[in-house]
């Protein structure tokens, strides 16, 4: 078996990870940052651990400004939801998630006003435009770093100049990048980094966050829930100060528990290393598809532009087709379709049908490649004396 799935997440998890897990349920599981007993203790240092390396693969000042929620969708609708009001202008790019556009459209029927710039057909930015798109009403800038569907980079430094002269945040979806690419929040001048544990970091399910910057006004920011915290128990009132204001109720302890670990994991390896290897592989990927006659690779086509996410269709062949094919006949296990990124697919051409995409990862290897390109060769020649067009696309 192949897995070209890394996109949607990441898998197999470093043994390392699921030892921590394992270890966590056995031996710690106490509720962090609640009992003060030895074990609640342990998984309170567990889950601060997690707040640190974090901080350090992010670069993020204060550890107790990374708060911790299910996953990168979540810490996107506790920014925005949590700090943009009626009358408020935010831009955004064609190249986004629904986790980011669907809030958006959300907000905007409250009274938010919304640009979304156009990217281009190989789904890149040019930040001249998002510029251009600055009002005097624009308080916020969203971008992801890297797309899910055709992995091109945004120019999220340049977007964070940008903010910064302006007086405006910058709130990056890294779900996609998070492990795999360099992000330094301090360099890059992102205030709302919103990141997920279980892609490139190598966490589980269950575990994301979000950096939230000095520049925010943690004042402004309306939590998404409000409950326990195991701190200022005797209020009535939800605590004021982070991480606490965005974390009521127990935490999912054994999922940062993995997590710290993934990050760990990452770190010593070192994230130019790991995207070096990604680097290369996607290119190989990326070069051996676009030799097969009757398939159109999509996106800049170049690795160093983009993650390890390669989109691609097959002449006269539904996506689904070929992703049938490729795991029934081939073992191999990709995404097909658009991705929950309606707005992405529409920026590149293939919406509706979509894509197939293959995710690759660290784990993966060359040889993988080679045999993913091989696989989509013969699923080529078996419908090669098919003279139909896909959905009258000339691929
Ligand atoms: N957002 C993830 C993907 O693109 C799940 O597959």
């Amino acid at each position: 078996m192949i897995y070209f799935d890394n996109a949607a997440t990441s898998w197999p998890k470093p043994p390392e990870v699921i030892q921590a897990v394992v270890h966590f349920m056995e031996s710690v599981g106490a509720n962090p940052g609640r009992s003060g007993h030895r074990l609640s203790v342990e998984a309170g240092r567990i889950v601060y651990d997690a707040r640190e390396a974090l901080s350090e693969l992010f670069n993020v000042p204060d550890p107790l400004r990374i708060v911790f929620g299910l996953n990168a969708t979540e810490a996107i609708n506790l920014a925005l939801r949590g700090l943009l009001r009626p009358g408020d202008h935010v831009i955004t790019s064609s190249m986004e998630h629904n986790s980011v556009m669907r809030p958006l459209r959300a907000l905007e029927r409250r009274g938010v006003e919304l640009t979304v710039v156009s990217c281009s057909p190989q789904g890149f930015l040019d930040p001249a435009d998002l510029e251009a798109a600055i009002r005097s009403n624009t308080v916020m800038i969203v971008l992801n770093h890297g797309s899910n569907v055709v992995g091109s980079l945004l120019p999220v430094r340049e977007a964070g100049r940008i903010a910064r002269e302006h007086g405006l945040l910058l709130l990056v979806d890294a779900a996609q990048t998070a492990g795999a690419v360099p992000l330094d929040v301090q360099a890059d001048n992102i205030d709302l980094l919103c990141f997920t544990g279980h892609k490139a970091l190598y966490g589980p399910m269950g575990t994301g966050g979000l950096v939230i910057g000095e520049r925010v006004d943690v004042g402004r920011l309306e939590p998404l829930k409000r409950g326990g915290t195991g701190s200022r128990s005797e209020y009535e009132e939800h605590p004021d100060f982070l991480p606490d204001k965005c974390e009521a109720g127990t935490p999912n302890a054994v999922g940062l528990a993995g997590l710290a670990v993934g990050v760990r994991w990452v770190l010593g390896r070192g994230v130019e290393h790991i995207r070096a290897h990604e680097v290369a592989l996607t290119q190989r990927l990326i070069d051996g598809l676009r030799e097969i006659p009757g398939v159109t690779v999509y996106g800049g086509l170049d690795a160093t532009r983009q993650t390890g996410t390669v989109s691609f269709n097959v002449a006269g062949l539904e996506p689904s087709e070929v992703g049938l094919r490729l795991d029934e006949e081939y073992g191999i296990l990709c995404r097909v379709g658009l991705h929950c990124a309606p707005a992405a697919h529409r920026t590149i051409g293939t919406f509706p049908w979509g894509t197939v995409r293959f995710g690759l990862g660290y784990l993966n290897a060359m040889d993988e490649v080679e045999r993913a390109i091989e696989a989509v060769q013969r699923i080529r020649a078996a419908d090669q004396y098919s003279n139909e067009t896909l959905h009258g696309e000339d691929v």
